[in-house]
């Protein structure tokens, strides 16, 4: 029996800030932020938008399409957690009108919570192969206006159904993974800003890669020739092409241009949209699913997920003969290009804009442009959702 992704779909928000003019905005040369960082736009959410109604929009693309009495589990990967006991996920539920009978919960280990989700997902329907999982990764990075990690920011969320006999990826069960106890990005109960310590998180996060990819190898016998893409988990765009920089001398010239023109595939999404934490890395893999042409049934994808703190995975998963057909390229290039630009003192408006750290009852901005799902305020402490 093969499981794997057998239906994937993705949601951000309307609104974005170019990058030049956030880099002129804050006195600094916006090469740095386009070739340097390598991003372009990043995504910036609206009050009446969080984890919960990003993640009910990322699985409207593909959820009217599959049996939902089929699905035994919905999990959500987190790092924006919205409450410290109730899951985003039985939320989830009740947005999508999905059926009682399933288990709902919340998954967090910083970026790393949406393979936590998938693997815990490939695990169950191992056992229950008639039934599906619904994951879903959804997250707003936020460091603060103005700081170091301000322009790898970024807000949405990637849904996938695993499913036995799945019509996109087959996922492999080679995962070679790393835990290790390291500050290098954690964010406090008391903000919705995370604390990085930039610099160290880098080399953290290409040491646990090459650590990984190193024990995949000896496990595996598996070199780079054999995959046609290595997908990273992408903070900004720059970050994943530093650790595959590290290992591309071990291949020959074919391999390192195709590794690398994959790579290069694989970053437009995020370079629109910035970081997404835990749905990075499936939103690097439905950029390329969508942009190359050369892939085919049968072609081995190599996934690197990191999540701070730390822990690192590396697995493989194969393309299923007529993915493509599963796949919604042009509707993602069309929403991506149908996105507001706000100005820089828009975003900064909006930026602060958000339910407030107390007991306050709060509304959200009723003009902002959302998905079908919104939050419309708090009330007596309970968020209110509607599916308009
Ligand atoms: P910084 O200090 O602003 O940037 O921090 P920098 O000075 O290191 O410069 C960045 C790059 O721009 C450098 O290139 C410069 O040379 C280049 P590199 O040496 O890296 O190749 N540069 C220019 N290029 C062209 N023209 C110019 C120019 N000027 C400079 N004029 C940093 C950057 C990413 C560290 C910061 O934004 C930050 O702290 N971000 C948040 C932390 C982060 O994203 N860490 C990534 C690894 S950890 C991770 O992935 C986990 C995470 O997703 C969280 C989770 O797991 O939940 C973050």
């Amino acid at each position: 029996m093969t499981i794997g992704i057998d239906q994937i779909g993705m949601y951000s928000p309307h609104y974005y800030v170019d990058l030049a003019e956030l880099a002129q905005a804050r006195d600094v040369d916006p090469n740095k932020f386009i070739i340097g960082i390598g991003q372009s736009q990043q995504a910036v959410a609206p009050s009446a938008e969080d984890i919960v109604t990003m993640a009910a929009a990322a699985a409207s693309e593909f959820i009217s399409k599959v049996d939902t009495n089929k699905i035994g589990m919905v999990i959500v990967g987190t790092e924006t957690g919205i409450d410290a006991s109730k899951s985003a996920a039985v939320i989830v539920q009740h947005l999508l009108d999905l059926p009682e009978n399933m288990r709902t919960y919340e998954i967090k280990q910083a970026c790393y919570g949406g393979t936590a989700a998938l693997m815990a997902a490939r695990d169950y329907v191992a056992l229950h192969p008639d039934r599906t999982v619904l994951v879903v990764a959804s997250d707003i990075a936020r460091y603060g206006l103005a700081s170091g990690g301000e322009v790898t920011q970024g807000a949405g969320a990637v849904a996938m159904l695993v499913s036995a006999q799945p019509r996109i990826l087959e996922l492999h069960d080679d995962s070679q993974f790393i835990s290790r106890d390291i500050a290098d990005f954690w964010r406090p109960v008391y903000t919705d800003m995370a604390i990085a310590m930039g610099k160290y998180s880098n080399e953290q996060y290409v040491q646990f890669f090459q650590d990984v990819w190193a024990n995949y190898k000896a496990a595996t016998g598996h070199d780079l020739a054999d995959f046609a893409a290595i997908n990273f988990h992408l903070p900004y765009t720059k970050m994943g092409m530093k650790a595959l920089r590290t290992v591309l001398p071990q291949a020959d010239e074919a391999t390192q241009n195709r590794l690398n023109e994959h790579y290069r595939i694989a970053t437009t999404y995020s370079r629109r949209i910035g970081n997404i934490y835990t749905g990075s890395l499936y939103l690097g893999l439905m950029s390329l699913l969508d942009g190359a042409s050369d892939l085919k049934a049968g072609d081995l994808l190599g996934m690197f997920s990191y999540g701070s703190g730390a822990v690192g995975e590396f697995f493989s998963m194969t393309l299923v003969d007529g993915y493509e057909k599963q796949l919604s390229p042009e509707d993602h290039e069309a929403f991506l290009d149908a996105r507001t630009k706000l100005s820089v003192p828009a975003y900064e408006q909006m930026f602060l804009n958000k339910v407030p750290y107390s007991a306050a009852d709060y509304s959200t901005d009723p003009a902002a442009i959302t998905s079908r799902f919104r939050l419309t305020g708090v009330k007596d402490q309970q968020r209110k959702y509607v599916n308009q």
